[in-house]
């Protein structure tokens, strides 16, 4: 058996959808209850639906052989797995975003609010700029509208959620899209039926 965590959610419906085409489909998947493993005998392969950015973590710890996690989640949590493909869905991009008529002081930190607390510190490690991390868990886009941080570090997709709050991107710092990754562990016992997995998925993606 070869095990999969899958993320949680829309990007995990896709997911499966490609990991069905490929050959790994499970006749009892089902996204809409509360069971949380699935397993088919046939196609050899136990899913386990994961809360997005617990992917990792049961990736690294061997929980689960393989996993689809956001690169967003990689660079924040850098955990100890091998990445193998660029899935090519849930494409989006981490940016630095603030209000329209925001000019940068420089003589203070700048106040960043993000859920992204390690991807903000090594950009502006980077660039050189002093910063004040304020670390949040949703809705990011509040803190420069009451004036609690200066800028957001986060994830843009459509831009909706920025227009609608009357803010703009004023740098790009990665692109975003689903990772295939692999524990390391099982990447080498399980090496021929992993790299199946990868092919297949290859294959189908075209
Ligand atoms: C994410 C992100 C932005 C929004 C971007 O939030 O943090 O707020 O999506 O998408 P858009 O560019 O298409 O508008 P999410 O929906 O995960 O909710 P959150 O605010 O609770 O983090």
């Amino acid at each position: 058996m070869i095990n999969i965590a899958l993320p949680k959610g829309r990007l995990g419906d896709k997911v499966y959808a490609l990991l069905a085409s490929a050959g790994y489909s499970c006749s009892s998947y089902d996204s809409s209850g509360r069971k949380l493993v699935f397993s088919d005998q046939q196609s050899g392969v136990s899913y386990f639906w994961v809360k997005p950015a617990d992917v990792a973590v049961y990736v690294e710890r061997g929980a689960a052989d393989v996993g689809v996690v956001g690169k967003d989640i990689l660079e924040e949590t850098a955990p100890d797995v091998y990445e193998l493909a660029d899935l090519g869905m849930g494409k989006c991009t981490m940016c630095v975003a603030a209000a329209a008529d925001w000019y940068d002081d420089t003589s203070r930190p700048l106040r960043v609010a993000t859920k992204f607390v390690n991807v903000a510190k090594n950009y502006y490690r980077e660039i050189g700029r002093d910063i004040e991390v304020i670390k949040l868990n949703g809705s990011i886009e509040l803190a420069p509208i009451l004036g609690m941080s200066d800028v957001i570090v986060d994830i843009v997709e459509t831009g909706t959620t920025l227009k609608e709050n009357d803010l703009k991107v004023y740098a790009s710092i990665f692109p975003i899209s689903a990772r295939l990754v692999a524990n390391k562990a099982a990447f080498k016992f399980k090496n021929g039926q992993i790299k199946k997995l990868v092919d297949s998925l290859s294959e189908a993606k075209r």
